[in-house]
């Protein structure tokens, strides 16, 4: 298929549901009401255009340009640390993992943990993606006419990819079971202690976190699988990576304990936000006959009817494109929060040691300097024989030291799983004027998103 086929005409172009951004001169209290509702709604229209703002006059700088954000993530990233109230609330599940790690032993485990992440090995697990998807298209199939909550579905899907890749042979236990347990205890751990908001990050430096009484039970399971597997024989997934996983400059390997912590870490860091990713990108295909045509165009031009393989993935660049469109106007992780560990400048703005700084990823996607007709879908300006978008105005991993661990397992995922339901599935918007972001923990559709499923 022609490169033509697969760029949208301007007057195609669809503009997805969002808030207007609220003018500054809002009242504080219409904002402090928006911001408990929904973040973005109370988003204000300078975060949209200028390079850094002060919403407040002694309140929380948040950076917007790529170069104020590239000096808080990268230049200055040793200095710039995630802060004792985020590791407050993450400790609880990732322990003494990577999220919470600093310092040496952050470095130590950061290399370990990449070498097994490597977009070359994500090949590996196409099969744990494609199986999961085929096996959810059934499930919508053999119950026709009834609507289907498809963010419901996706995080199922993401869920099952996750067991199967990081725990294959894990029979043993229940997976209904888990997975109730395992989102009774995030959501316990998101709940931000509202004294979070305004109390200064030292505060929270040395203070306990929650303990959240699941935990021990599924360490226990975490444990028992990795003991398990020490034992018998390797089975080329996730899990068997990280096992072998050394830092390339030490050789040290994980231990049981760190390993463990780091598989419910992983399980958390990479299940909401793959499934909002992919939850999106269906929503705007199903909104945009165009892009589900191009989609289809694509996914039988390059694989036919087969199932999906790691040699398809690369080939899958409009599948691509689609995803990475859908992360720029809905970015599951819509806001990085940072904590100056010393006075500093951050473009021409004093930063004093112990203040924290935001970078509102949402805000920063839909910035007109960075991107033409930035409210507007269009999956063309991810095109990669078309001009990239500036580095740094474009975030859905963050970057620099700290940049997702997860990113080719999450795109490799997503790709095979929007190709594979597309492929095998007609999908009809039910109610889709009452489609709404929501910024909670990360950005969500509110209620879900209704779908019919039909058998193409
Ligand atoms: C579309 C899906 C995903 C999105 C949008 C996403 C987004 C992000 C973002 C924005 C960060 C940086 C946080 C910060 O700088 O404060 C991050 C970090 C991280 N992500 Fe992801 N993520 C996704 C999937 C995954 C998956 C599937 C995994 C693992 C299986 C994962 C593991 C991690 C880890 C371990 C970190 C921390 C890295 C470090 O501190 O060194 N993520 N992710």
């Amino acid at each position: 298929m022609g490169r033509e086929d697969m760029s949208l005409s301007t007057e195609a172009l669809l503009i997805p549901p969002a808030p207007e951004p609220p003018r500054t001169d809002t009242s504080l209290l219409a904002l402090a009401w928006r911001m408990r509702r929904n973040q973005i709604e109370a988003f204000p229209r300078a975060l949209f255009e200028e390079d850094t703002r002060r919403p407040l006059r002694r309140g929380v700088l948040f950076v917007m340009s790529p170069q104020a954000v590239r000096t808080v993530l990268r230049e200055e990233a040793d200095h710039f640390s995630s802060g004792a109230l985020f590791r407050r609330m993450v400790r609880p599940v990732w322990g003494r993992g990577l999220l919470t790690a600093q310092g040496r032993d952050w470095h130590v485990q950061r290399r370990a943990a990449s070498s097994a992440f490597r977009p070359s090995n994500m090949t590996v697990l196409a099969p744990f993606f494609s199986n999961a998807a085929g096996r959810a298209v059934e499930r919508w199939i053999s119950a026709p006419g009834r609507a289907i909550d498809m963010h419901a579905e996706m995080a199922r899907i993401t869920f099952d990819v996750i067991l199967d890749a990081m725990l294959s042979g894990a029979a043993d236990f229940d997976r209904a079971t888990l997975s109730g347990t395992l989102a009774r205890m995030f959501a316990r751990v998101n709940r931000v202690p509202i004294t979070g908001l305004f109390l200064p990050d030292r505060y929270h430096q040395g203070r306990a976190s929650v303990r959240p009484p699941e935990r021990d039970g599924v360490l226990a399971i975490m444990r028992s699988m990795i003991a398990k597997r020490r034992e018998g024989e390797p089975v080329s997934d996730l899990l068997d990576l990280l096992l072998q996983a050394r830092d390339p400059e030490t050789g040290d390997a994980f231990d049981d304990d760190l390993l463990a912590d780091n598989l419910l870490g992983f399980i958390m860091a990479g299940h909401d936000t793959t499934t909002l990713a992919l939850t999106w990108a269906l929503f705007l295909a199903a909104s945009h006959t165009p892009t589900m045509a191009a989609l289809r165009n694509e996914v039988e031009a390059v694989a036919g009817g087969r199932e999906i393989q790691a040699e398809h993935i690369s080939r899958l660049v409009f599948t691509r494109q689609v995803i990475s469109e859908a992360m720029r106007l809905y970015p599951p992780a819509f806001l990085l929060t940072r904590v100056a560990g010393r006075d500093t400048q951050v473009a021409g703005e004093r930063v004093k040691a112990g203040e924290r700084v935001n970078i509102p990823i949402y805000a920063i996607h839909r910035r007109s300097a960075a991107f033409a007709n930035p409210f507007a879908f269009d999956p063309g300006r991810f095109d990669p024989s078309h001009q990239q978008p500036e580095r740094d105005s474009y975030l859905p991993f963050g970057a620099g030291p700290r940049i997702c661990l997860g990113a080719s397992f999450a795109m490799a995922e997503a790709v095979t799983v929007l190709a594979t339901v597309v492929r095998a599935v007609r999908l009809e918007l039910l109610a889709p004027d009452k489609v709404w972001p929501v910024a909670q923990v990360s950005l969500r559709p509110r209620g879900g998103l209704s779908m019919n499923v039909f058998r193409r």
